[in-house]
């Protein structure tokens, strides 16, 4: 690969997932608006992300990243944003319990909008039509003309980021995450549930142990960092045009940074060694993530790791693994040894959604939670048959009391993913099985400490 990079040298790349649009006067007129607007992040927060990954990698911290398979324009309210927000404060608060170390906290949102797909059609009776890519780029109703690739929705998918994170900063900063509200984080459905008293058990503990801090003067008017939490975004860095106009030269530093999100991970399908979504981000200095699934082998992976990370920096490079529960053995414990082998730094990271898609009967797509909490374990203990660390999750959650995948203590079933099914690409955990996932987690590590 030629060295020369630029925050355009991926236009002179394959590029796979990208949608065609038809005005091409009509993009570069919204890219160029795009490229004038403010950054959403600073360049200072991704090192600062970066330095939290770190310890993850010397196993230190342990690593939270959920959120939507894909946010939507219609879903845009503070409700959805405050319970996404407040379930991976709840999760974070029962891993921090079990993993005894911090627990960095990254949101699949403000800016998660941009979907790859396995068919660029879709079929529905007699009607084919362009598959929907995302809010960022089509529009999700089976309608000709809505999906059409429309640019200017580009420009809308900036407008929510900037106003979710906008509020996500405001709940991190500005009281909401204050530990002292522990139990106030316990909302709704969730706090009726079986998941939701024993998140109470959790919590009685730390007001306990806050008491006691404040008998011995510290609390959080002495400690800020008890006022307040780290809160990171990201998204996958699929489409390039939009990354792009935000990537901006960091004035402290004089490197490149995309300030569309704090972290960007490359798909599963867009990471060729020699295609255009791998070019763009080994430019940036962003924490990155890769998912890796069954078509890569070891020495692909060692290509990767080296185009993205050829300084083997501690933190830089995230590696999210997605092979379902099944998969997970004949695969993870090759791709360990590569990378050990050549003294690769990375973040090994468990995504147990994507493996485990299946078709109900009814024709829904869903997950089974028991998959899901099965892959996990998988991960944990082939990681620690490795003598390597399972350094986090990554998972598809919302605070919202859905019923998108099968199991768990509510027993969901396939008659009911037809009440409560909103999301608008892949099945998602909502807030009771999001905990119920964190409190395996949990023990597992607690076991794993002792
Ligand atoms: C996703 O994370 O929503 C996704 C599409 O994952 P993958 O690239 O692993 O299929
Ligand atoms: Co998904």
């Amino acid at each position: 690969m030629a060295n020369k990079w630029s925050k355009d040298s991926w236009r002179n790349k394959p590029i796979v997932q990208v949608p065609e649009y038809d005005d091409q006067k009509a993009l570069e007129k919204v890219e160029k608006r795009l490229s004038s607007y403010p950054p959403l992040v600073f360049a200072g927060e991704a090192r600062r992300l970066k330095e939290h990954l770190a310890k993850v990698c010397r196993g230190e911290a342990f690593l939270l990243q959920g959120g939507d398979c894909a946010e939507s324009f219609a879903e845009h309210n503070p409700d959805n944003i405050r319970d996404t927000f407040r379930v991976i404060l709840q999760m974070a608060i029962v891993l921090t319990f079990g993993a005894g170390c911090p627990v960095i906290k990254v949101g699949r949102i403000a800016g998660q909008f941009a979907k790859p797909r396995s068919a660029p059609l879709e079929k529905q009776g007699e009607i084919e039509l362009p598959s929907y890519r995302g809010d960022i780029i089509n529009n999700i109703e089976f309608v000709e003309d809505l999906r059409i690739p429309d640019p200017e929705r580009q420009i809308m998918a900036y407008r929510q980021s900037a106003s979710t994170l906008n509020l996500l900063r405001a709940f991190a900063q500005g009281g909401y995450a204050n530990l002292d509200h522990v139990h106030k984080w316990n909302m709704g459905f969730v706090k009726e549930s079986k998941q939701g008293e024993q998140y109470e058990q959790v919590a009685n503990r730390i007001s306990e142990t806050l008491d006691f801090m404040d008998a011995v003067g510290i609390n959080s008017n002495t400690t800020p960092e008890l006022r307040s939490v780290d809160f990171y975004t990201s998204h996958e860095s699929l489409l390039l045009g939009y990354e792009e106009c935000l990537t901006r030269v960091d004035s402290t530093s004089g490197d490149w940074y995309d300030t569309s999100a704090h972290m960007l991970w490359i798909g599963d399908r867009t990471r060729q060694p020699d295609g255009a979504h791998i070019e763009f981000v080994r430019g940036i200095k962003n924490p990155i993530g890769m998912k890796c699934g069954p078509s890569l082998d070891s020495d692909e992976l060692l290509k990767l790791i080296d185009l993205i990370n050829p300084s083997n920096e501690e933190g830089r490079l995230t590696l999210i693994t997605r092979y379902g529960a099944d998969n997970l053995d004949d695969h993870l414990p090759k791709l360990i040894r590569a990378v050990e082998k050549e003294g690769k730094k990375v973040v090994w990271s468990c995504d147990p959604m994507h493996g485990n898609t299946i078709k109900a009967s009814n024709g829904y797509k869903t997950r089974p939670l028991d998959s899901i909490l099965t892959e996990v374990k998988q991960f944990i203990d082939i990681h620690e048959s490795e003598g390597t660390y399972a350094g986090g999750v990554h998972i598809e959650m919302t605070g919202q009391n859905v019923t998108e995948c099968l199991g768990g203590t509510q027993k969901i079933s396939e008659e009911d993913l037809t009440h409560r099914y909103h999301t608008h690409c892949d099945p998602r955990l909502n807030a009771n099985q999001a905990l119920d996932l964190s409190f395996l987690i949990s023990e597992r590590l607690k076991e794993l400490r002792s």
